[in-house]
């Protein structure tokens, strides 16, 4: 299966996938890496690794124009599901109803728990004895579709957002290729 991931920066989550793809067993190829930052790390890197990219800022369009060409980058290159890492901007319904079903996203909490943005902060706050990252289907509303997948992280005394962050982060390459894989062959 053709994936297509889309990113805005680092691209720690994308370079799990990319890296997961090598494997001879791997369900899926990544055929594109998108971002709306061209100075985005992460498309540097996934060039240097030989992956398809493309760089489309939304600068000075409206926002269903900018969508049409990121659509179209992903339609030529065969995509068949999409993985957002990263990805910090919302997607339209449109562009959801388009790819009903097909687009994932990772996200840094265990949802329901904290949809949005400052997850470890939350969870730190709230005295939270786990934290984590959960992979889940993207509808129109955010955070909110189904949950295929998890990892839990216990938050530790002293934990700053940024020791729990790293602790996270390290189970989100490992949980993303997963997910994606079993999703991909259900
Ligand atoms: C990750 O924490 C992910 O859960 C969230 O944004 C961060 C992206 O990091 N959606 P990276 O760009 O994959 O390194």
């Amino acid at each position: 299966k053709k994936l297509g991931i889309l990113i805005s920066g680092r691209g720690s989550n994308m370079a799990a996938l990319v890296e997961a793809a090598k494997a001879a067993d791997c369900p899926y190829e990544v055929a594109l890496v998108a971002s709306d930052k061209p100075a985005a790390e992460g498309l540097a890197w996934a060039a240097a690794q030989g992956v398809a990219t493309f760089a489309q800022s939304p600068k000075g369009m409206a926002k269903a124009e900018y969508e049409a060409k990121i659509d179209a980058a992903l339609r030529e290159a065969g995509v068949e599901a999409i993985a957002l890492a990263g990805y910090m901007r919302l997607l339209t319904d449109d562009f959801v109803a388009r790819w009903r079903g097909r687009i994932l996203n990772i996200h840094p909490s265990l949802l329901p728990k904290y949809k949005g943005l400052d997850t470890h902060a939350r969870a730190i706050a709230a005295g939270d004895s786990h934290g984590g990252a959960s992979v889940h289907i993207v509808t129109e509303e955010l955070d909110a579709g189904e949950v295929l997948g998890q990892a839990e992280v216990a938050i530790l005394p002293g934990d700053t957002v940024e020791s729990l962050a790293q602790r996270v982060l390290k189970e989100e390459h490992r949980l993303y290729p997963r997910v994606v894989a079993e999703f991909l062959c259900r």
